[in-house]
């Protein structure tokens, strides 16, 4: 990939999860009534569920439509079907899609189910760039520094895959599984079409984040640390609860 100079990360933090959770959906409204039709790329996990708690509020009661918009999902596990409960499939379905005017025929997760994963990563690879490419992709940021489920080493040049998760990625989904088990693999999409995304909002709400947000932030851009990578995007933006901010502030 070719190197552009470090900009100088965006930054806003928050003083809470609420006001954090607002302010990423404000983002996500603010794109929609500028640009109906925008592809979003999005994320699961505990932290975004605020966000898309505050846009089911918008769109029931001012009216906001997410009909003319495309989705796209970061990830899903490897080996789920999409009704399984723990699938991002019902995630999504549960906590967004399911309860907004989303069109169906223009929400996309990655099919974790099918007998030929790499032939399923190259068709949603080449879904996204046939709508258009990614306008804003909002990301949460794992303990050990990842994005979608590029753990620490993804490739700053790859493309949406088949990924072994981390084991402490594993520890800390677990709970989410029937006996205490995440599955081993998954399908994320890359660094790379994560990057060429336009513009990019990183979640990080809570103490248990903020040396990731540090390593991001301050360290090297490393694949040791997915999320560094963003130093390197023109609109990338960090939005972080004090919490999780608490390192960089020590650092500053
Ligand atoms: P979390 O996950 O929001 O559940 O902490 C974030 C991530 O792992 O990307």
């Amino acid at each position: 990939m070719t190197r552009r100079p470090l900009t100088q990360p965006k930054v806003r933090v928050l003083p809470d999860y609420e006001s954090l959770s607002l302010t990423a959906a404000e983002a996500v409204a603010g794109k929609l009534r500028s640009e109906p039709e925008a592809i979003f790329l999005l994320p699961t996990g505990v932290t975004p569920l605020g966000m898309y708690r505050r846009l089911v509020e918008m769109h029931a009661r001012d009216g906001l439509s997410f009909a003319g918009a495309s989705f796209f999902n970061l990830d899903e596990y490897l080996g789920l079907d999409a009704d399984h409960l723990a699938s991002y499939h019902t995630y999504m379905r549960e906590n967004f899609y399911g309860l907004v005017d989303a069109d169906p025929r223009r929400v996309h997760v990655p099919d974790g189910s099918v007998s030929d994963p790499k032939e399923e990563c190259e068709r949603y690879e080449a879904a996204m760039k046939e709508a258009g490419g990614v306008d804003l992709c909002v990301l949460g940021i794992g303990r050990n520094g990842h994005v979608g489920f590029n753990e620490p080493g993804a490739p700053f040049g790859s493309r949406t895959r088949v990924v072994r998760l981390a084991e402490t990625t594993r520890r800390v989904n677990a709970g989410d599984f029937e006996g205490g088990r995440a599955p081993e693999k998954a399908i994320t999409v890359g660094m790379r079409t994560i990057f060429e995304s336009r513009e990019i909002l990183l979640l990080a709400s809570g103490a248990n984040k903020s040396q990731a947000v540090a390593a991001a932030m301050k360290g090297e851009v490393s694949e040791a640390v997915p999320a560094s990578l963003l130093r390197r995007h023109p609109e990338a933006t960090f939005l972080i609860d004090r919490e999780a901010a608490a390192s960089i502030e020590e650092v500053a």
